[in-house]
C-alpha cells in the first residue's frame, strides 16, 4: 500500500473496495439469506464508507449503497414498487450517540417533544396493504423502491387479520400497514427439531428462518412455519370520502389505531420525554430481551408528534425522526468440553472449541473458533474450563475467555497437537506467522475442503454436494480433484450409501448445470489464496475469460481496481503451478465455462476525483494497534489508520501518538505505552479515533 499514489488515490480506492464489499453482503443477507459476517461487522463497513463519503462528497457516486436500503432482488417473485418508499434507520451503539442524535433534533423541535419507545423486531420488514378494509396484497421491503410480491405467503399468517376490523369506523379505501415479520424462538426451535429429523440444515437464527419461510415457492410450506408479525407503521393512506387526513396527528395514536383495527401492535412500547427516558427504556430492554418470546436486537426511538416528524424529514434512506438503538452483542457461559483442530482448504490448521450447547444470540451455539495457537494462550482458555461465549453481531460465535475465580482446580493449559488429524502429517508453525499449516498437498482433510469449497453456493453451487458426501467420495477415491466431477456418472456412486437413485440424478444434474456459472464464480471455487468473491468478480470483469487471465503479466493483473499487487502476485504463482494449470485444462476441456457474460475487458473504472489532504485526519500521527478490535482485521485496521494519513508501525516509542488496545493485548506494548506516556485507548473507541481525528477521552 504504501506510496500507492496520491492520498486522495487511497480514498478513492478504499471507497471503491468498501462498496464493493457492503454490495457483496447486502446480496448474502438480502437474497441469498445467509449473512457471512456479524451484523457488527457490516455496520463497522458501512460506517466507514459513509464517513469517506461525507468527508469527500466528490467520492460519493450514485448507485453506492450507503443510499440504498435493502438488496438485489431474487427473480422468484413478482416484483412491486413501493408507492411510499420503505426507508431504513440510522444506528445508535452507545448511550452517546443516541444522545447526540436527541442533541440535534433539540435544533429544531421544542426538547420536551414527546418520543415514542419500541422494541426493535429482528425479522424482515413487510408491507401490507388493506383495499376498503380487506387484506389485499403484502410485499417485501426489497431494495426499499421495490420488494417481492408474498401476498400468498403472507395470506397464511394467522396473526394478520383477513379484515380490518370496523371499530375503528369506516375502513379507508387504501390502507398500507408496515411491520416486522418474525419468528418466535419456540417455533424457530421446533423448526430446526424438524429440518434435522429431515436430515436438513438447520437454520442460523429465527430472523433468517422466518426470511427462508417468507419466500417459499409453495405458501402451504409458509403456513406451517408459525410466523408471525408486529405492526409498526403506516405507509400509504388514503381516506375516500372520509375525513381529511389521518385521524390521529401522533405515532402512538396510529399504533393505536392499527391496534384497534386488529392489527398486532407490540404492547411493549412507551411514550417518553427526553433521552434520559428513552435511555432507561432501552436498558430495560438490554438487560430484559430474554423474557421475550421472540428476538429483538435493539429498540427504535421515534418522534411522536407526526408534524414535527415531517419537519426533522429524512435522509435518501433513513428518516431523522427515528433511530435504532442497537444493543452490543450477547454473552453466555457455558463449559468448554474440548479443544480441537479443523484442517481447512489452504492446510491451515485452525483450533476450535467443543462447547456444552448453549443458546446465545438466537441459536444454539456447541462450537467456536479459537483462530489460531496464539488466541488460545492469550485466552488462557483449557478443556474443563467454564468459559464466556459471544456472539460477535449476530452470527459468529467466540468465546471470550474462562470465567475467572470459580474456585475449582483447572486443567493444564492446552498445547497445539504436532501431527494433522486427518493425515496424520507434521503440523508446521512459520517463525514469525501466526497460523499453523499442514504442509501435505495430499491431505485428504485439505482435498475434502477444496472440492467442498468449489461446490459452495458462492463459488460453483452444486446443490446436494456438501461436506460430507465430498469426504465419502474422497474416501472411496471417486474423487481426487474438482475435474474429476465432471466425468462423474451413475456408476460413480455404486457402492456408496446415502446415494439414492434419485438424489444421484439430482447430483449429476447439478453438477451439469454448474457448467455454465460465469468465469467469477469458477474463479471463487479454485481457492485462489488472497483472491476473495469481490477480487474474483473484479478480474473477471476485467480480463473476461480464463485465458486473459492466465497469461496476464503479474503487473497487468495488479492494475484492475479491486485486485492490487497481492493478489495479482498470488494468481500468478497459481497458473505457474503444473497441477494447477492442468485442473484448468480439465475443467474446460469438460464443458465448463471459462468466460464472464457481460465482461468488457480493461482494467475496471478509472478512481474518482482526489480529495484534499487536509481531510486527512491522522496525517503524520503514529497509530499502534495491539490486540483484536472487534470488527477488523489486523490489515483492515492498519489499513484504516494509512487512508487517513497516519502510520501503524508494530512496535510502540517515543513518536508513538496512540497505542489502541482490543482483546488479547500484547502486555509489552501497554506497558511501554504507559511508560512513555503514550496515550492508550479502547478498543471500542477505535471508531471514534478514525472519525474525528481525536484521542477520545477514556471512560
Ligand atoms: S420503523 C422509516 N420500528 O428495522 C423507518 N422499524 O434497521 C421504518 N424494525 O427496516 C422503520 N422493529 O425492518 C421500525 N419498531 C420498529 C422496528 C423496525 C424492527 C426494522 C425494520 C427496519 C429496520 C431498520
Amino acid at each position: 500500500m504504501s506510496g500507492a499514489g496520491p492520498p486522495g488515490d487511497e480514498w478513492a480506492a478504499r471507497a471503491a473496495e468498501l462498496r464493493a464489499s457492503v454490495d457483496y453482503h447486502n446480496d448474502r443477507y438480502h437474497r441469498l439469506d445467509d449473512p457471512e459476517i456479524p451484523d457488527a461487522e457490516y455496520d463497522v463497513l458501512v460506517r466507514e464508507l459513509r464517513a469517506i463519503e461525507a468527508d469527500h462528497p466528490e467520492l460519493a457516486v450514485p448507485g453506492s449503497p450507503t443510499g440504498v436500503v435493502g438488496a438485489t432482488l431474487s427473480t422468484q417473485f413478482t416484483p412491486v414498487r413501493h408507492r411510499v418508499p420503505m426507508m431504513s434507520l440510522d444506528n445508535a451503539f452507545s448511550a452517546e450517540e443516541l444522545e447526540a442524535w436527541a442533541g440535534r433534533l433539540a435544533k429544531q423541535i421544542p426538547p420536551s417533544a414527546a418520543l415514542v419507545c419500541e422494541l426493535k423486531i429482528d425479522g424482515l420488514a413487510l408491507s401490507i396493504t388493506y383495499l376498503d378494509g380487506r387484506f389485499e396484497r403484502a410485499v417485501t421491503r426489497g431494495d426499499g423502491r421495490t420488494g417481492e410480491d408474498v401476498t400468498a405467503n403472507v395470506a397464511t399468517i394467522a396473526a394478520i387479520p383477513d379484515r380490518l376490523d370496523s371499530a375503528v369506523g369506516p375502513a379507508p379505501a387504501v390502507l398500507e400497514v408496515r411491520g416486522e415479520v418474525y419468528m418466535p424462538i419456540a417455533a424457530f426451535e421446533e423448526l430446526n427439531r424438524r429440518q434435522l429429523d429431515a436430515g436438513e440444515k438447520p437454520f442460523v437464527n429465527p430472523r433468517n428462518s422466518a426470511a427462508g419461510s417468507l419466500r417459499q415457492k409453495d405458501p402451504s410450506v409458509t403456513a406451517h412455519r408459525a410466523l408471525s408479525f408486529w405492526a409498526y407503521q403506516i405507509g400509504e393512506w388514503h381516506v375516500e370520502g372520509g375525513p381529511e387526513g389521518w385521524p390521529t396527528t401522533s405515532h402512538e395514536g396510529t399504533l393505536a389505531w392499527l391496534e384497534q383495527a386488529g392489527l398486532p401492535v407490540s404492547p411493549e412500547r412507551r411514550v417518553v420525554s427526553g433521552f434520559e427516558e428513552a435511555l432507561t427504556f432501552c436498558r430495560h430492554w438490554e438487560a430484559r430481551r430474554h423474557d421475550l418470546g421472540y428476538e429483538i436486537d435493539g429498540v427504535v426511538i421515534k418522534v411522536d408528534d407526526l408534524t414535527l416528524q415531517g419537519v426533522l424529514g429524512a435522509t435518501a434512506r433513513a428518516p431523522r425522526w427515528a433511530i435504532a438503538y442497537k444493543f452490543p452483542p450477547e454473552e453466555r457461559t457455558t463449559r468448554l468440553a474440548a479443544i480441537e483442530v479443523s484442517i481447512g482448504r489452504t492446510g491451515k490448521a485452525t483450533p476450535f472449541a467443543v462447547l456444552e450447547p448453549v443458546f446465545v444470540g438466537g441459536s444454539t451455539v456447541s462450537l467456536a473458533t479459537l483462530h489460531n495457537a496464539d488466541q488460545v494462550q492469550a485466552k488462557d482458555v483449557r478443556p474443563g474450563d467454564t468459559v464466556i461465549v459471544r456472539k460477535a453481531g449476530d452470527v459468529i460465535p467466540e468465546v471470550v475467555g474462562p470465567v475467572r475465580g470459580g474456585g475449582g482446580r483447572r486443567g493444564a493449559p492446552w498445547t497445539f497437537p504436532t501431527v494433522c488429524p486427518s493425515c496424520h502429517g507434521p503440523l508446521v508453525r512459520l517463525e514469525g506467522e501466526s497460523d499453523t499449516f499442514c504442509t501435505n498437498l495430499d491431505c485428504p482433510g485439505q482435498r475434502v475442503q477444496r472440492i467442498a469449497h468449489f461446490a459452495s453456493r458462492s463459488a460453483m453451487d452444486i446443490d446436494g454436494l456438501g461436506e460430507q458426501r465430498v469426504e465419502l467420495l474422497v474416501r472411496h477415491r471417486r474423487l481426487a480433484d474438482v475435474s474429476d466431477l465432471y466425468r462423474f456418472d451413475a456408476a460413480t456412486f455404486d457402492g456408496l450409501e446415502g446415494f439414492a437413485a434419485l438424489s444421484v440424478a439430482n447430483l449429476l444434474a447439478a453438477i451439469d448445470a454448474s457448467r455454465q456459472r460465469p468465469l467469477h464464480r469458477l474463479l471463487i471455487g479454485l481457492g485462489i489464496r488472497h483472491l476473495g468473491q469481490v477480487g474474483s468478480l473484479a478480474l473477471a470483469r476485467a480480463r473476461g475469460t480464463m485465458d486473459a487471465i492466465a497469461s496476464a503479466a503479474e503487473v497487468d493483473l495488479a492494475v484492475v481496481d479491486g485486485v492490487g499487487p497481492v493478489i495479482a502476485a498470488s494468481v500468478v504463482a497459481w497458473f505457474a503451478s503444473e497441477v494447477n494449470r492442468g485442473v484448468v485444462d480439465r475443467l474446460g476441456a469438460a464443458g465448463v465455462s471459462m468466460v464472464e457474460p457481460g465482461a468488457g475487458g480493461g482494467t475496471g473504472g478509472e478512481a474518482a476525483g482526489t480529495g484534499p489532504d487536509h481531510q486527512q485526519r491522522l496525517t503524520g500521527r503514529s497509530v499502534v494497534v495491539t490486540g483484536t478490535l472487534e470488527g477488523y482485521s489486523r490489515e483492515a485496521a492498519e489499513e484504516a489508520i494509512r487512508v487517513r494519513g497516519g502510520t501503524s508501525p508494530g512496535s510502540v516509542s517515543g513518536k508513538t501518538w496512540a497505542l489502541v488496545v482490543g482483546d488479547a493485548p500484547g502486555a509489552s506494548k501497554v506497558r511501554k505505552a504507559e511508560q512513555l506516556g503514550v496515550p492508550i485507548v479502547e478498543g471500542a473507541r477505535f471508531d471514534e479515533l478514525l472519525e474525528r481525528g481525536e484521542i477520545p477521552e477514556a471512560g
